[in-house]
């Protein structure tokens, strides 16, 4: 679902919105359906039978004593299909890369653990898996020297922002050891900051300490597929040598 929702937007932009045939709409709304449907019947799931888990605590919170309407129960499960399981995977793909390209780094993570928790913000900064969000002002105000009015729309590219020399000298360089790597915009800012960042951090942690302890060797071929998405950096497969 996630990877036709991504590709969905590319192709109505490659057909001309006005040219997307019936059949091709038709198609997009039942995967649509599919996957709200499927929300419906977990989020019911959990309902009856709470586990300790995520869904649980989306499906019976309360609200002003109310539970979340479906509209808002939708919405939640939207967020989690696209929010926490794109950007991981992609994140785990990306970094992938990375301990290729700059084996070295690779080498100085291997002779010292202490150093994983900043290898994982330093991987998803320069991974950046998602590019921008869009806010409206709401007051008028000024942001690095260019006017914004109230109720304009301003978009903030994370992954410009992680790549600030001002901000990350030598941006491009991945470095594992960089001090300030944890001050990274992937995760957005405010009061809409990702919900999941720190299972997100814990997914990569893990993941890396347990491939890297079983294929010590394993590098990125040099193939890989990303998704025409201006969105989110997707990394639809990537192919890599176990070195085994
Ligand atoms: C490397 C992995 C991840 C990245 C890069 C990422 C990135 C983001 C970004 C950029 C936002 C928007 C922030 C904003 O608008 O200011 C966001 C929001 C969110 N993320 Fe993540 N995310 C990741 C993993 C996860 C995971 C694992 C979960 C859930 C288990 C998750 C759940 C959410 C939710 C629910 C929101 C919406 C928060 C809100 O609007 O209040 N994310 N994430």
């Amino acid at each position: 679902w996630m990877h036709f929702l991504e590709n969905s937007q590319y192709q109505a932009q490659q057909e001309g919105l006005g040219n997307v045939t019936p059949e091709q709409m038709m198609a997009f709304m039942s995967e649509i359906q599919a996957m709200f449907d499927y929300g419906r019947h977990m989020l019911a799931k959990r309902r009856e039978n709470p586990q300790n888990d995520l869904l649980s605590a989306i499906a019976n919170v309360e609200i002003d004593g109310k539970p979340l309407s479906p509209e808002f129960l939708d919405g939640s499960w939207l967020l989690i299909v696209f929010a926490g399981n794109d950007t991981t995977r992609n994140s785990l793909s990306g970094t992938m890369r990375l301990l290729t390209e700059f084996a070295d780094q690779k080498a100085k993570l291997m002779a010292n653990e202490e150093l994983f928790p900043n290898f994982v913000h330093e991987s998803i900064r320069m991974v950046s898996p998602v590019t921008y969000m869009r806010r409206t002002a709401t007051t008028e105000t000024e942001l690095g020297g260019q006017p914004i009015a109230e109720g304009d729309k301003v978009v903030m590219y994370y992954a410009a922002a992680n790549r600030d020399p001002a901000k990350f000298p030598n941006p491009n360089q991945y470095d594992i050891t960089r001090e300030n790597a944890k001050e990274h915009l992937s995760f957005g800012h405010g009061p809409h900051v990702c919900l999941g960042q720190r299972v997100a951090n814990m997914q990569l942690d893990s993941a890396y300490r347990n491939i890297l302890r079983r294929f010590p060797d394993i590098k990125w071929t040099g193939e890989q597929t990303l998704a025409p998405s201006n969105f989110v950096h997707a990394i639809s497969s990537l192919m890599v040598d176990l070195g085994t």
